[in-house]
């Protein structure tokens, strides 16, 4: 009986050996371990054995089983490993190296609307400029007609670095060095200077639903001989419309601005009502959107434009007011929040 064990157990490792499938294993199970299987029946045969051997063969028995068991479960841990390998290798585009896509990313809702009005601007021929968020004295105020202890500068207070600069205050800031940039290009070879400028900008203010010390403004201007009111109505016009994906009147009322004259405010239709007047235009039919105006002589001066051959137009859009309008957002300060459960609901609807 002893070597008939140990034949087994010889016998039980060169075919787990060969083993290639789980069925087989089972297979193998059944016919070694199970109730009619090879080791069974030689515990079955126990009972013919002396009062001495049996006790001897029945530990050695004991232990095959356990040996093969052992053995089997191993089999089946590598078939296993082996399968899933298997499988893996035949599905090549499943990557299980990518995290799950629970978490995907979105684009800040004033993003959206930023990159929506660069696109409409491009398409009609303007160059988007880039600019810094830490500007001059000069830049921010006096190349736009804004000299020191000038009114205009109290609804401006902003954050000041200990070398002079300043946290810009508004996109106009720029004007100056666009014009710089391109009026030679305007001058020698006629080509008229359409730049749009998107940018941060910093004021000292006490925040409420309405008023943030951090917000978007996108400034644009053009320049070129005989640019009048009604490019910018067109321009204006045009540009809300394709935002807004809607047909979008348009009204200019007297603003003032010290860098630009005549000076507006530009309102467009309720969104809301579409004119007929409710609570959010104060009944009025419209909203106040966008200031522009023609560029102060001085300014262009200023860039080195002669404004007695040159005239332009400027407007400051205000890109955070305009992504609350588009996207319903009350309270400006939810798009500072860094909350992603407001933040990541928006997308891009092109
Ligand atoms: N920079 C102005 C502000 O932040 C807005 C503005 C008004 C810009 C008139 C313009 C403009 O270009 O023509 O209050």
């Amino acid at each position: 009986m002893k070597e008939k064990l140990e034949a087994i157990r010889v016998k039980a490792q060169q075919e787990l050996a060969s083993i290639t499938e789980q069925a087989q294993l089972e297979n193998f199970r059944v016919a070694v371990l199970g109730k009619k299987g090879e080791l069974t029946s030689i515990l079955k045969a126990m009972g013919s054995l002396s009062a001495e051997e049996r006790p001897v063969m029945g530990q050695l028995a004991n232990e095959v089983r356990a040996f093969i068991e052992e053995k089997i479960q191993e089999k089946s841990n590598q078939l296993k490993e082996f399968e899933l390998k298997r499988e893996i290798e035949s599905t090549p585009l499943f990557d299980i190296s990518v995290p799950a896509n629970l978490n995907c990313g979105s684009y800040h809702p004033i993003t959206l609307v930023q990159r929506q009005c660069e696109a409409i601007f491009k398409s009609m021929g303007f160059t988007v400029e880039d600019y810094g968020e830490i500007v001059t004295d000069y830049e921010c105020f006096e190349s736009l007609n804004i000299p020191k202890d000038h009114p205009a500068r109290d609804m401006q207070d902003t954050y000041y670095l200990e070398n002079g600069q300043l946290l810009k205050t508004q996109t106009s800031a720029a004007q100056n060095a666009i014009y710089k940039k391109y009026k030679d290009a305007l001058v020698n070879d006629g080509v008229p200077i359409k730049a749009i400028f998107p940018g941060r900008c910093f004021r000292n203010e006490a925040t409420d639903a309405c008023h943030e010390n951090t917000f978007f403004q996108m400034e644009g201007v053009m320049v070129d001989r005989d640019i009048s009111i009604s490019n910018l109505i067109y321009f204006m016009k045009t540009m809300l419309s394709e935002v807004f994906r809607k047909d979008i009147k348009v009204r200019l009322r007297p603003g003032f601005f010290p860098f630009v004259e005549p000076g507006f405010e530009l309102d467009i239709s309720c969104l809301i009502c579409g004119g007929e007047g409710c609570p959010s235009c104060k009944h009025s039919g419209w909203l106040e959107l966008c200031p522009c105006g023609m560029i102060h002589p001085q300014v262009l001066k200023e860039g080195g434009i002669d404004p007695e051959k040159y005239t332009g137009f400027a407007f400051g859009l205000g890109l955070t007011r305009l992504a609350m309008m588009k996207y319903g957002i009350k309270d400006i300060r939810d798009l500072n929040s860094g909350s992603l459960k407001s933040l990541s609901q928006f997308t891009d609807d092109e």
